[in-house]
């Protein structure tokens, strides 16, 4: 690997995975042997700050003069330390700041200008994720003295304040726009030849999952029935189905467990969380099972028989059938693959996620990670007494089915 110095400058809103993203970069650097160090302009708020004073939106206000010149103070000090790094032993400086004004970017280029500076423009396009992002934000502990509104509230107000003075990157020599939601590249301009840049480019669009565990739900009644959909209950086989997991992944980290809106996905999930405070559930619909329409709550054997053209239909071509008023695989994939990003992009680059789900939800997930035809995928195995484990960074690739039962 080649070992030469720069400085790479996020850019971007508050809440579009800047964050995320420099630790990605960390990482994959690290791994290749590149010493590599974030300076993060919020750690250093609040080794300067109280963090009542900054978690009031007006310390964002562009003409609030005070805190102006706070937030230029907290920029320079670290300008000083990433210049200090890469006078020495550094490789790599990586500034995940805002850093939304030309004025801002001019200052990195002239305080740097030693080292090539790389600009990643971080964007989320999606409304709903940057709402999801900002309650995940408002529970943080800086915020710990406001109720959690007025929490989210102060937030979108800093962003509004950053919106007002955003000028997008245009001008600036080398530099990348990134969708942070859909890990796509919407802009770019390379001038030379930048240090990293080859790595760089492929890590900016890849999917990084540290470990992701895709469980389903235990047995439910509808199961042991043969009923499809609906929304009941974990049976007690599924019960102890939900405290084998539990027990199998007790000394497990578990930051961020995600469920679909049914019952059967968040008993499980309570199961896996009781009694510890380091895990959050969160329940998105994009990850409720595939809706079977005018068949919901039918047998299977049922469906066969009162139904024969639906029978026939499905078995001809699974993947493309779809249930009358429902879904199909087909047309679940892109809900599905909405959901996986979510997650990701919620969790922030946690080191371990757990996803609770369903048959054909998970099977819709599994061949995100890994290729199956797409016939193939509607007969992908999802036992219940086993999860999928998957690993998916730049220099490591793990999926494997591991038993959690006896
Ligand atoms: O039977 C359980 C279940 O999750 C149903 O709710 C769902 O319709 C079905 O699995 C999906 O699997 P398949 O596509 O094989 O019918």
């Amino acid at each position: 690997m080649e070992k030469r110095k720069l400085v790479i400058a996020m850019v971007g809103l508050p809440a579009s995975g800047k964050s995320t993203v420099s630790s990605k970069l960390k990482q994959c650097l690290g791994a290749e042997g590149v010493a590599v160090e974030v300076f993060n302009n919020g750690d250093v708020r609040r080794e300067v700050c109280q963090d009542s004073d900054t978690t009031c939106s007006d310390f964002y206000a562009p003409e609030y003069e005070q805190g102006v010149a706070i937030r230029e103070k907290i920029a320079l000090i670290n300008l000083e330390r990433a210049a200090a790094y890469l006078a020495g032993k550094g490789d790599v400086a990586v500034l995940d700041a805002t850093n939304v004004s030309r004025k801002r970017r001019q200052t990195i280029k002239e305080y740097l200008r030693d080292y090539p500076v790389f600009f990643v423009e971080c964007v989320n396009p999606d409304p709903e994720l940057v709402e999801a992002s900002i309650s995940r934000k408002a529970a943080m502990p800086d915020f710990a003295h406001m109720t959690r509104e007025a929490a989210q509230e102060s937030f979108r107000e800093r962003i509004r304040y950053y919106e007002r003075i955003y000028q997008p990157l245009g001008d600036e020599e080398n530099f990348v726009v990134l969708d942070t939601l859909h890990n796509r590249i919407e802009r770019e301009r390379v001038q030379g030849v930048l240090p990293y840049y080859r790595i760089l480019r492929d890590l900016l669009v890849s999917d990084w999952v540290r470990n992701l565990y895709v469980v389903r739900h235990g047995e439910t009644a509808f199961n042991l029935e043969m009923r499809i959909g609906g929304d009941s209950d974990l049976t007690a086989r599924g019960l102890v189905q939900a405290q084998s997991l539990a027990w199998h992944f007790r000394e497990t980290p578990l930051p961020y467990v995600f469920t679909s809106t049914k019952k059967r996905t968040q008993q499980m999930a309570s199961m896996i969380c009781d009694g510890r405070n380091d895990c959050r559930v969160i329940r998105l619909p994009e990850f409720d099972e595939i809706d079977a329409g005018i068949c919901e709550s039918m047998t299977y054997d049922r469906i066969a028989q009162d139904m024969p053209q639906v029978h026939e239909a499905r078995t001809r071509d699974k993947y493309n059938y779809v249930y009358p008023g429902g879904e199909g695989y087909g047309t679940l994939k892109e809900r599905v693959e909405r959901g996986v990003k979510k997650a990701l992009y919620l969790s922030g680059n946690a080191e371990h996620i757990l996803i609770v789900g369903h048959q054909a939800v998970n099977r819709m997930i599994l061949s995100h990670f890994l290729y199956r035809r797409t016939e193939d995928v509607p007969y992908i195995y999802i036992p219940q007494d086993r999860y999928f484990h998957i690993v998916s960074t730049h220099s490591r690739k793990v999926f494997e089915l591991v038993k959690f039962m006896g």
